[in-house]
């Protein structure tokens, strides 16, 4: 089984500061407690990498965890698996494992554990016909004894706290995540996340918030709530509406690392400043350079792109022909440079303007 799925399967129609460190820093809090509040990146397969993690956590995001990581491939010690797992400098690390036989689920959950992880997530949620088609990810979903027995193969290979990501079921006619939750409970969990979709809905339709609420009442561990949550006043109307204890937040942080670390400060009554126009192309600059270090250029390149892009969407300031150099180029000072331009892009005031004027013409 392969992991770089997410994208290509979604339906059409799918789109892609500082934290108050003392209330919710990892030193002082056990690694399966930062998944009982606040708010916490999701898992983006091709997405979230080593860098953009360390980049959402130093920022004030409560945790984030790595892309879904075939458990077969990092324990047969694959290259492209052991990069996902990568948690050097993420704390809590929270490995995200994907699989269909309990044998490799527990060798790569041993592994990860032995590799640093502070928590080993289960994905029980993947809609992919790639990863369903091998009875993993939401397939496990439509055979719960099965899911049971994956879930006790993880639980007992590892020591440190262990979490699972399921849907609200495989279909409308079977929405059996408050089933899923309970056994993972019993079995020890630390703690569930639900996605308020059924598998049949890939990506299309709203999560439905008030359905994960059925989840909150069959389990006392911590429930964190997903699908659909792009801001502070969406965070808030999710945990109302799910009672759920954390939010989690994916594609409406691509391009914008910083918005999870302001969903976590607000859920906790403070404001963080956003970073300015300089500091977010800093940020992105620092990710890029990070993806060419650590896939090497040709691949970093081509990993770096979706990132690329979503950072000068969000910035708005690039005209065709540059938005494409900034894909392009191998050369990290001039995506740095370009990366400025975006951010001190048209929309914004006078001030930036110049700056922007100025940057043309360096
Ligand atoms: C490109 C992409 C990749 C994803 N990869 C994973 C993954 O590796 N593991 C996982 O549990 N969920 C994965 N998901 C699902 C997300 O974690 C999340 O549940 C979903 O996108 C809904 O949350 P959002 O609306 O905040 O994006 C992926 C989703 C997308 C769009």
């Amino acid at each position: 089984m392969t992991t770089d799925h997410y994208l290509s399967a979604e339906a059409p129609g799918a789109g892609p500061a500082a934290l108050p460190r003392k209330a919710l820093s990892a030193e002082s809090l056990p690694a399966g407690a930062a998944l009982a509040r606040g708010a916490l990146l999701a898992p983006l397969s091709g997405v979230t990498d080593l860098h953009m993690r360390r980049i959402a956590r130093r920022l004030g995001a409560t945790a984030t965890v790595s892309e879904m990581v075939a458990a077969e491939d990092f324990a047969r010690g694959t290259e492209e698996a052991r990069l996902r797992a990568e948690g050097e400098g993420v704390l809590p690390h929270i490995v995200q494992l994907a699989g269909c036989d309990p044998r490799w689920l527990a060798e790569g959950a041993r592994l990860a554990e032995a590799n640093g992880a502070d928590v080993i997530d289960v994905n029980m949620g993947c809609p992919a016909k790639a990863v369903t088609g091998g009875q993993a990810g939401s397939a496990l979903m439509r055979d719960l004894d099965q899911a049971e027995r994956l879930l006790a193969a993880v639980r007992g290979a590892v020591s440190v706290p262990v979490t699972v990501k399921m849907r609200l079921g495989w279909d409308d006619a079977t929405r059996n995540a408050p089933d899923l939750a309970h056994r993972a409970e019993r079995l020890g969990y630390a703690a569930v996340t639900v996605h308020g979709r059924t598998r049949q809905q890939f990506y299309t339709g709203r999560a439905d918030w008030a359905a994960i609420r059925t989840v909150r009442e069959a389990v006392a561990i911590p429930v964190v709530a997903n699908g659909d949550v792009a801001s502070l006043d969406e965070a808030r109307a999710c945990l109302a509406a799910s009672g759920a204890d954390a939010v989690m937040i994916g594609r409406a942080a691509v391009g914008r690392p910083w918005l999870v670390a302001a969903v976590a400060a607000g859920l906790v009554g403070e404001t963080v400043a956003e970073p300015d126009a300089a500091a977010k192309a800093e940020l992105a600059a620092e990710h890029y350079e990070g993806l060419l270090s650590l896939y090497g250029t040709r691949m970093g390149v081509r990993h770096a792109r979706k990132h690329l892009a979503a950072y000068a969407d969000h910035a708005g300031g690039l005209e065709a022909p540059e938005r494409t150099r900034l894909l392009t180029t191998t050369d990290p000072a001039e995506a740095a440079r370009l990366l400025r331009r975006a951010f001190a892009g048209p929309a914004a005031g006078p001030e930036s303007q110049a700056a922007r004027l100025a940057l043309r013409a360096a």
